[in-house]
């Protein structure tokens, strides 16, 4: 993204001072492009000055700060078997500061992008697609975004040496990844920091189901020869990396809740075996729903289900807003509801309310964790503070784990360490012991009922625990959540 003052009534002397000092500024690779760019009312198209993102500590090239999404609409049509996928997403927004450029992050190559309905000129490049506006985007000013992109997903790899986020299934694909997945199959400002409402919209040959995020609109419907269309959409504002797409042959299970309408998906490639175990424990949603919003408030979305693809490699569950997606390596030897009540905890605790930057991690796995732990002591097991005073037990004081604290884990690769998970979850403990188990569970109501749908940052919820308990929490907060080290005692 780049900025640009509208400079209206200053003097040209100063306008040509401006563009010099930029122009100085700029390393000659940076300004290498392979597009053409449309004509511009400036006296020349701004170079870029360094790396641009929307801010975030630990991914410093994700997402840009100079517009806020408000929708997306992304239409696909996909072809399983050479896995070829094209889209055309569009996207409204609105700037928040002047931009005669700016980014959306893509993988998959552009062919052509409109800003309200003008031709732009596009450059991409390691997953950052540039766009440069025909005229300026004024500074608080709408606008809507038109990107046409075609490419195989699965041939994009997810780092150096990483399988690609985007798993092929044996009729389809599953989309699933976090941080990365949304650059794989739609253009976006990505990081959940800025968060928007979606319209997902698939195509694909008839005898296909697609399963996404929110409420089935529409599906299947046709759409030309051989081919059926699927509308999806969630209302309730979404960060890009939890908008996810199934594709597949799937035996989809729906049915009216007290919370909204559950709809499930598995995978009819899956082993009988594994989609028994894998029922047994998805379709137990609503009971488990109903124990979390007694201690966390209120479900914060009106659908609710879960989608079991045929991906052994996945090895992982997501938290996909509304409909979490589970790796059925998690059912390979039996039920497994623990997981189940993880990714629900996240509907609170991760997707109603997100991280504010990657590096609050803490807020959506730590929670996450705590909450199996809060299933437990509700359900006849061992209680929380058992749980944690194993779990502290377990890892002895030279141990590697406890040189992650799980309120700042210290870089992109660190996020979803397992010590952000346990060492988290004994942190909620910490506090639960210090505060009291009425300040506590009040301030995790508070936090998810006061910044549903939006967002909130680890300083953001130790000062509400603060200001909930009135207590003095600095100490167990420095001792559980940021020193690299065991704490001397286990969390109480
Ligand atoms: N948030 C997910 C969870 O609930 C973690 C996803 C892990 N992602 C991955 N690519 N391994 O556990
Ligand atoms: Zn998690």
């Amino acid at each position: 993204m780049r900025r640009w003052v509208l400079v209206g009534s200053v003097p040209a002397v100063l306008l040509v001072l401006v563009a010099l000092v930029i122009t100085w500024r700029t390393s000659p690779s940076a300004q290498v492009s392979t597009t053409s760019r449309p004509p511009s009312p400036m006296p020349s198209t701004p170079p870029r000055i360094g790396a641009d993102g929307i801010g975030d500590p630990y991914f410093p090239r994700a997402g840009d700060g100079g517009y806020d999404v408000t929708g997306y609409d992304i239409q696909v049509r996909y072809d399983p078997s050479p896995d070829r996928l094209e889209g055309h997403t569009t996207i409204t927004a609105q700037a928040t500061e002047s931009l005669s450029r700016f980014d959306l992050d893509l993988r998959l190559p552009a062919s052509a992008v409109t800003v309200d309905d003008r031709p732009a000129g596009i450059h991409q490049d390691d997953g950052k697609l540039e766009v440069t506006p025909a005229v300026p985007v004024r500074a608080g000013a709408p606008m809507t975004v038109r990107v046409d992109y075609a490419g195989v997903p699965s041939a994009i790899p997810g780092g150096p040496g990483v399988p690609s986020p985007w798993v092929r299934t044996p009729d389809g694909a599953v989309a699933v990844g976090e941080p990365d997945i949304a650059a794989w199959w739609y253009p976006s400002n990505d990081h959940p920091s800025d968060k928007a409402t979606f319209m997902i919209t698939a195509v694909v040959p008839d005898g296909l189901q697609v399963i996404s995020n929110g409420a089935l609109l529409g599906g299947p419907e046709p759409d030309g020869p051989g081919r059926q269309r699927w509308r999806w959409q969630e209302s309730e504002p979404m960060a890009t990396y939890l908008a996810f797409v199934a594709i597949g042959d799937y035996d989809i299970v729906r049915r009216d809740t007290r919370f909204g309408l559950y709809l499930a998906a598995y995978d009819r490639g899956l082993d009988p075996q594994v989609a028994d175990a894998a029922r047994a424990s998805v379709e137990r949603t609503p009971e488990i729903l109903a124990l979390l919003s007694g201690i966390f408030g209120p479900y914060p979305f009106r659908q609710l289900g879960g989608v079991v693809p045929e991906a052994p490699t996945l090895g992982f569950a997501l938290e996909d807003q509304t409909r979490p997606v589970y790796s059925p390596t998690f059912f390979a030897s039996g039920q497994d509801v623990t997981v189940v009540v993880h990714e629900l905890a996240h509907q609170w605790f991760g997707d109603s309310v997100s991280v504010r930057h990657w590096s609050d991690i803490w807020l959506n796995e730590g929670f996450a964790t705590y909450a199996q732990w809060l299933y437990s002591e509700r359900t006849g097991g061992p209680s929380a503070a058992q749980t944690a005073a194993q779990d502290y037990d377990r890892h002895p004081a030279d141990d590697a784990f406890w040189r992650i604290p799980p309120g700042a884990p210290g870089g992109a690769a660190e996020v979803l360490n397992n010590a952000v998970y346990l060492r988290g979850a004994m942190a909620l403990q910490a506090l639960r012991t210090a505060v009291g188990d009425q300040n506590f569970f009040a301030s995790l109501r508070a936090w998810a009922t006061e910044r549903a749908g939006g967002n909130g940052s680890v300083q953001d919820f130790l000062a509400l625990v603060k200001h909930v308990s009135g207590k003095d929490i600095d100490d167990v907060a420095q001792t559980w959540l940021f020193t690299p080290a065991r704490p001397p005692t286990p969390p109480g």
